[in-house]
């Protein structure tokens, strides 16, 4: 049968600050969703949270994009959004940018990540979810569960991946997509996606000839960028991701052994600073230090005709204990530079903050530096 596993997400409301979800928003998220797997609309649903993100893990055999499945994520924020604000949670409703649902909640706040494919005999997905970060985050741990074979020993061994994989590649500021193909152009993928904010992975296809239908993705990635739909800074977009193992594609161990590795990303304090991202159980996923450091939790299940069986919380294995002291030790690392680059982000991504008031503010007061001794003449007269 074909399934459809959606995760679609949003922040609408924190408790205390962005730090994580109040349990009264996930009850309020349950029950409606509950309502629309009684109605036969989902077949089945799991809501969790991830720092200050409510997250709504949806199967069903709509297809992706489809406007009653947008319908009953927007309405269900909508809920919780009122729940927030008899809480007077922080920042209520803060990923809800329109009051009117318009068929589909791409370009409206909430970031997706859905894919339709044949349930396989036996289908283990992983949910991946992410806070304090942006979807450029996922293509370091994507890249190498589906082209790096010192990650994914299937890929040197496992004669139905050894061709490789297809990746969809998105340039979220020109809008344009490109498809390449791993292994033959590697050193190009890698060109692009090396350049997080602006190249993102959105996803990955098997080849033709693999155990699997090569139309069928088998890795997802949510990529609005909520700062270009605002048009202001509302916070990063906290990306979320769905990944399917085994047979033939990355085992359940190579899809997480990147999450070993805690790399930098940028988000953190202020949607403003780059840090490492720590892998967390469910439990964990709380942004106190300093609103971080960025977090990922992975929830991994068996599709039972579409039913969810899960989750198991991946990341609360002690494998990944030394991931998370590694990360503590970067984050005190790179916080001792406080307001400096490479910590603080680079100009050109604090487009939404102050910045271009204080360049603004101080424009006639810059002169031009025409030749040295000019500049010690003006140096003189300050
Ligand atoms: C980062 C994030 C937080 C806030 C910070 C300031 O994505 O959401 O770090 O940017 O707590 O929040 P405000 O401006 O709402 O006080
Ligand atoms: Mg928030
Ligand atoms: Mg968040």
């Amino acid at each position: 049968m074909k399934v459809t596993f959606s995760i679609i997400k949003a922040d609408v409301g924190g408790w205390p600050g962005h730090s994580t979800v109040h349990p009264e928003l996930v009850e309020v998220a349950k029950n409606k969703l509950q309502q629309a797997k009684e109605s036969g609309l989902l077949i089945d649903f799991h809501v969790t949270h991830c720092g200050d993100d409510l997250q709504l893990i949806m199967t069903h055999t709509k297809g992706v994009d489809n406007e009653e499945i947008h319908r009953l994520a927007w309405e269900t924020f909508k809920e919780a959004t009122e729940k927030a604000k008899w809480l007077k949670l922080y920042g209520a409703g803060q990923d809800l940018l329109t009051d009117a649902f318009s068929g589909n909640v791409k370009g409206m706040g909430p970031g997706v990540a859905e894919m339709e494919f044949t349930e396989r005999k036996a289908e283990p997905v992983i949910a991946f979810m992410m806070d304090k970060t942006e979807p450029g985050a996922f293509n370091l741990p994507i890249f190498r569960t589906f082209a790096d074979p010192f990650n994914t020993a299937g890929l040197v061994i496992d004669p139905s991946m050894h061709a490789g994989f297809v990746f969809e590649i998105w340039d979220i500021q020109e809008h344009k997509m490109v498809t390449m193909n791993s292994p033959e152009e590697m050193y190009d993928i890698l060109a692009l996606i090396g350049a997080k904010s602006r190249f993102v992975i959105k996803r990955v296809y098997p080849k033709e000839g693999s155990k699997l239908p090569a139309d069928e993705p088998v890795a997802v990635i949510s990529t609005e960028k909520l700062y270009q739909v605002a048009g202001r800074y509302i916070g990063k977009d906290d990306p979320v991701a769905v990944v399917r193992a085994q047979s033939g594609l990355p085992a359940l161990g190579e899809v997480l052994n990147p999450y070993a590795f805690p790399h930098l990303v940028s988000g953190w304090m202020r949607g403003s600073h780059n840090g490492p991202i720590m892998p967390v159980s469910v439990e964990n996923a709380r942004c106190t230090r300093f609103d971080g450091p960025p977090r990922v939790v992975a929830l991994g299940f068996q599709l039972a005709e579409g039913r969810l069986i899960g989750p198991v919380d991946l990341f609360a294995d002690p494998g990944f204990d030394r991931a998370r002291q590694i990360a503590l030790e970067i984050a005190d690392y790179i916080r001792s530079h406080g307001p400096f680059e490479p910590h603080r982000l680079p100009l050109e991504e604090m487009e939404y903050t102050t910045l271009p008031e204080i360049l603004e503010k101080l424009k006639e007061r810059f002169v031009k530096v025409e030749s040295p001794e000019e500049a010690k003449n003006i140096a003189a007269q300050v």
